[in-house]
């Protein structure tokens, strides 16, 4: 038996972050309004983020922060719904939070603050979030789109690609947004988990094995991009934020220049203790700047972890010292979308309006979020971007 057809003014695919406030937006200014869901709850990867506290913007959230084939697409949204934005619709809802460092800010309780607060703006703003469905084809008709979910056909005015990308399949991501803008004749750049940990080949593991749980304030860089922040050996192979962000620049094939005690003058600090007497090691001295552990390692592979530095001339000093400063590493490879937090790539902006995320060639077709070629640092950075994307689409819908 065919079940009626039901209408909407718009269907967003997605109740996550962007979803989500897309809806919010949508449903206040009186558009019949459906977000739908294959996950039993919404806003999922909010729950789980910033280890349960969700860092849910970056006070510093501007375009230098994000990548994509097409840089100044972040602009507009960015602009017309800010983090402050953002932070005062949290305050509004009275939800305790903290800066942490860097402009990230996280709550105080947890996570589930935010999805709370979604989830109440969504229903006080009349818009209904349909959780568990299937949803199957989608296409164009006279005025709007067709949708079949759950087996039954639905009406749309206005469509919103709001899937998310593909990192952390285990928790129900998918490329959906991603086929179905092809569907509809979108170009779809290259995609990579990004922010992911990277990994060594077997040779440099059995090297590094003995590090592993070591963390190192760091500065690793990759080309002419560069991140200090806290560095983690692993027994994959790196870790930690300096890592994370830097994935998202890393490509394979390429090396990694590390310096693994920035700000630090060690040559200088090296000769000094040279000079007063000698009796001390290498790795002793290195020992006053980061981990014991990482510092005999880096002595180790000089070869000079138990000679007394006044045996040892300069030129050795000024090695010791550039293999600290500028340690080069090539990972193999990443963790991939088990592990990575965001997806690189997406639907290509060059065919969005970045005003209104609306497909220029497909009218009432809307991508938000991290389905779209925008992908933010690590920091709060990409959630402030779901919120702004989701904004600017809840504006025009
Ligand atoms: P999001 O992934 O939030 O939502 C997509 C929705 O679409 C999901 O609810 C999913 O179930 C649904 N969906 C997918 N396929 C579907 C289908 N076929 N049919 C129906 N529904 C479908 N960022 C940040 O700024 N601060 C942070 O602290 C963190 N922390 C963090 C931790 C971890 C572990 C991860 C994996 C990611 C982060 N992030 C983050 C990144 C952040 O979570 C991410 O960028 C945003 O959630 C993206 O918002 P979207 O709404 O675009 O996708």
């Amino acid at each position: 038996m065919n079940r009626p057809t039901q209408s909407w003014d718009v269907v967003i695919l997605g109740a996550g972050a962007a979803g989500m406030m897309c809806a919010i937006e949508a449903a206040r200014r009186g558009r019949r309004t459906l977000a739908l869901d294959h996950a039993r709850a919404p806003g999922e990867k909010i729950r789980i983020s910033g280890g349960g506290r969700c860092n849910f913007t970056n006070l510093n959230a501007a375009p230098h922060a994000y990548l994509s084939e097409n840089p100044r697409f972040c602009v507009s949204a960015l602009r017309r719904f800010t983090a402050r934005d953002f932070v005062a619709r949290v305050n509004r809802r009275g939800i305790p939070w903290h800066e942490k460092k860097l402009g990230q800010l996280f709550c105080d309780r947890s996570a589930r603050d935010i999805v709370a607060m979604l989830t109440d703006d969504m229903r006080e703003a009349g818009a209904e979030l349909r959780l568990g469905a299937q949803v199957g084809d989608a296409r164009a008709v006279e005025g709007g789109f067709v949708l079949q979910v759950d087996g039954q056909e639905l009406r749309a005015r206005r469509l919103v690609l709001a899937c998310g990308g593909k990192s952390i399949p285990k928790m129900g991501a998918t490329d959906f947004a991603l086929r179905l803008a092809r569907r509809f004749g979108l170009r779809v750049t290259p995609t990579r988990p990004g922010l992911v940990p990277l990994t060594f080949d077997a040779a440099a593991l059995a090297r590094t094995a003995p590090l592993s749980g070591v963390s190192v304030e760091a500065e690793a860089a990759c080309g002419k991009t560069a991140f200090r922040e806290a560095l983690l050996f692993t027994h994959r192979g790196l870790s930690g934020p300096a890592i994370l962000q830097i994935s998202s620049y890393w490509r394979e094939g390429d090396a990694l220049r590390i310096d693994l005690a920035p700000g630090a003058e060690l040559f200088d600090a090296l000769r000094q203790a040279r000079a007063q007497g000698g009796r001390r090691s290498a790795a002793a001295v290195l020992a006053e700047h980061m981990p014991r552990r990482l510092a005999r390692f880096v002595a180790e592979g000089a070869g000079l972890a138990e000679a007394p530095l006044a045996a040892l001339p300069d030129r050795s000093l000024r090695a010791l010292a550039e293999a600290v400063h500028a340690w080069r590493v090539k990972p193999v490879g990443s963790e991939g979308w088990r592990t990575a937090e965001v997806m690189l790539g997406g639907v290509d902006t060059r065919d969005l309006d970045s005003r209104t995320m609306e497909a220029r060639a497909v009218p009432g077709l809307h991508v938000i979020g991290e389905a779209a070629d925008v992908t933010g640092w690590l920091g709060g950075y990409n959630f402030q971007w779901a919120w702004s994307s989701g904004w600017a689409a809840g504006q025009a819908v």
